[in-house]
């Protein structure tokens, strides 16, 4: 599904899809970060399972699995705790969205020993969650932007497990719904990547 194909507002909401120098995936290209979601939309509970399913058949180092989720949907406590460690814009935009998921890496095992790859492992099941929540008509925006220990203590999370990331999904909204000049210039400036030869340290 396009951006422009969304039922919502389709004529709003942008479209900002990859310029590539080879084909890739329409989802992979038409995936974007919105920070508008339309607020009374409640999260359709197959998607939502679709997602965290993606995400949970990730690969991981050994097979040995430390992605965990704090799922928490809009109205619940869990919500209200997640959306009041945002920080910055995060806390003025992130609120409208369906679901909140926390991205929490098991860094160590049960014995202690540390987990070297949790944190990568943990980004690539996020990376398939956003991946499948798109194809299914979601947006997903990713968050580093918030108060790691308020997570920590509102979730009595132990050392073991390290909030990393907040995913906010949802489905996309006109930019005119944000509250603020600044987040509506963002939402409409163009996606930008490095050109690709930057990222080839060696390409022989
Ligand atoms: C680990 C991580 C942390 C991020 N933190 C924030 C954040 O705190 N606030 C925000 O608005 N966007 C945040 N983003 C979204 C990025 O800014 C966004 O993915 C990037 O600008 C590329 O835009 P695109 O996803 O639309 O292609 C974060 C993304 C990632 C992967």
């Amino acid at each position: 599904m396009t951006t422009e194909t969304l039922t919502n507002s389709p004529s709003a909401i942008p479209a900002k899809t990859a310029e590539t120098s080879a084909p890739i995936h329409p989802t992979l290209a038409e995936r974007w970060s919105p920070r508008s979601f339309e607020a009374a939309q409640p999260i359709d509970e197959a998607k939502l399972t679709a997602a965290l399913e993606a995400a949970r058949w990730a690969p991981s180092a050994a097979n040995s699995q430390p992605a965990r989720f704090i799922v928490a949907r809009r109205g619940s406590d869990a919500f209200a705790t997640i959306a009041a460690s945002l920080m910055g814009f995060n806390a003025v935009w992130a609120g409208s969205a369906s679901v909140f998921v926390v991205g929490v890496a098991e860094v160590a095992d049960a014995d202690g020993k540390p987990r070297r790859w949790a944190e990568y492992d943990l980004g690539q099941a996020l990376a398939h969650l956003s991946v499948q929540a798109h194809h299914d008509g979601l947006h997903v925006h990713q968050m580093g932007g918030f108060d790691v220990d308020a997570i920590r203590t509102g979730f009595s999370l132990p050392e073991s497990l390290v909030p990393v990331t907040i995913t906010a999904l949802g489905t996309a909204a006109s930019p005119d719904a944000l509250p603020d000049d600044t987040l509506r210039t963002r939402e409409l400036a163009p996606r930008t990547r490095l050109p690709l030869a930057d990222l080839l340290l060696t390409n022989e």
